[in-house]
């Protein structure tokens, strides 16, 4: 019986890492395409984003070792694509100002409630933890850019 289980083990840790290394060679998307538009803010707004935001919103990804070794790679690949899609601090400009408009909300109600920059990613970047300072920053720009400009109430 002891030997049984033994063998089971053994086999079992032989298939898993067996799979570990078939995992590695299913092709995943992490790529930084080029920055056509970058958004435009004051130096300390833009810091903040960068350091904050940037890692899932922009073209500028920093795609550490670790985010390359399935299947973790699938899980941050999966959370750059959609937060590229939902906000791209990279294609800013090319936004209309309805959309620039609707974002800015978007961003305010997110900051706000302290729900982004997430609590798994802050967990390995704690650079990226807003303090309250960094919050207040974030939220005046917001607030400043979705009142102008378009000049739409909803
Ligand atoms: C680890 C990746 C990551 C980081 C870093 C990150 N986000 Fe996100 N964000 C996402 C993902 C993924 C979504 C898509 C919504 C979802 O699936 O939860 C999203 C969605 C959003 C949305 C749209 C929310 C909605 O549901 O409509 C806003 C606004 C947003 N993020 C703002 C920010 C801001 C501002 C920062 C920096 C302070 C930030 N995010 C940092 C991953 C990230």
């Amino acid at each position: 019986m002891k030997l049984r289980l033994g063998r089971l083990i053994k086999w079992s840790v032989a298939l898993g890492v067996t799979l570990l290394i078939v995992a590695q060679f299913i092709p995943v998307q992490q790529t930084n395409p080029p920055v056509l538009s970058d958004i435009q803010a004051s130096p300390a707004v833009k810091a903040v984003l960068v350091k904050a935001c940037f890692d899932c919103h922009s073209h500028e990804t920093v795609w550490p070792w670790y985010s390359r070794v399935a299947p973790i790679s699938w899980w941050v690949a999966g959370h750059v694509e959609k937060g590229r899609k939902d906000l791209n601090f990279s294609r800013w400009p090319t936004f209309d100002f309805v959309t620039q408009d609707l974002l800015l909300r978007d961003i305010e109600d997110q900051v706000s409630r302290r729900e982004m920059p997430p609590r798994s990613y802050a967990l390995g970047h704690p650079e990226a933890r807003l303090d309250d300072g960094e919050r207040q920053l974030l939220l005046e720009w917001a607030r400043a850019g979705n009142a102008d400009e378009s000049g739409l109430m909803y």
